[in-house]
């Protein structure tokens, strides 16, 4: 399966700390963001990447990725996503690096501390159509958010002021070649963007996606808010860890 780090986007909601770089390059605890999905892909056993960025800043992810040898990879791919046409519109740009072959899609700004590698598994198996992986959150209007019927899925409302469940869809997708016939019908939303919900729900309609939960925690981080708190969700498991196996650095000061 390939894999693909959509890190588009002006970053507007985290103004002016976006002012002269990219969000996906501000630091999460010890790491720029970008590196925690490119992690993600990486420990599920994805090592084919394509990474979409856009706006002023987008050269600064080559310099700071290079061909991604941090990561064990020999090479990474970039496109460019020019403005913010959203999520589906970024995705759209992938098409001729997946090649008809099955992709996982990560948002630039989703942090996890668990593995994604059984789910990847499963879809590796799943003959046809998508998979998404659900969060429960206590604030689903941030989020797409699913409706559940059983063990099934019956639609995401993206955004919604009153949300059907408290399962957040969260930025991990898993998709077969027939999503870009998919992004190629979409209509802007009333926010002005081709919305993953959309070609979700495309899936949806014809019977096609599966989901499942995922463990551990997760967050965003494209606001001041979940930006702090991915940092602080970061520092509690991962540096606690580092403080154990180093604890010289815990010591650290400035
Ligand atoms: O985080 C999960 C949520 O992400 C989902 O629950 C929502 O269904 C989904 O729409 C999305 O919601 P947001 O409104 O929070 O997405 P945001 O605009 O913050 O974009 C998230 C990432 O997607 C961003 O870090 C980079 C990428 N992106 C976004 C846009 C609008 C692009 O690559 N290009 C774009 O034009």
């Amino acid at each position: 399966m390939k894999g693909i780090v959509l890190a588009g986007g002006t970053g507007s909601r985290l103004f002016p700390l976006t002012k002269i770089t990219n969000k996906h390059l501000l630091p999460i605890y010890d790491k720029p963001m970008i590196y925690y999905p490119i992690e993600t892909l990486v420990e599920a056993g994805i090592n084919d990447l394509l990474i979409v960025t856009g706006g002023r800043n987008s050269g600064d992810f080559l310099r700071l990725l290079g061909n991604g040898k941090e990561f064990g990879l020999k090479h990474i791919n970039y496109t460019y996503q020019e403005g913010e046409g959203g999520i589906a519109e970024a995705l759209a740009l992938a098409e001729h690096f997946a090649d008809n072959e099955k992709i996982c899609v990560i948002l630039g700004d989703n942090i996890i501390e668990s593995s994604i590698a059984s789910a990847v598994r499963d879809f590796e198996r799943q003959e046809r159509g998508a998979k998404i992986l659900l969060k429960e959150v206590d604030d689903a209007e941030r989020f797409g958010v699913a409706e559940i019927k059983g063990n099934r899925i019956v639609g995401i409302e993206e955004k919604p002021a009153q949300p059907k469940s408290n399962y957040a869809v969260t930025g991990i997708y898993m998709y077969d070649e027939t999503v870009f016939t998919k992004t190629r019908t979409l209509k802007p939303s009333a926010r002005g963007e081709l919305e993953i919900t959309d070609v979700n729900n495309a899936y949806i309609s014809e019977g096609t996606m599966t989901f499942s939960y995922l463990d551990g925690w997760w967050t965003d981080a494209g606001t001041f808010d979940s930006l702090l708190r991915a940092t602080n969700l970061v520092n509690a498991t991962r540096g606690a860890k580092n403080r154990q196996a180093e604890p010289a650095r815990a010591g650290v000061q400035g």
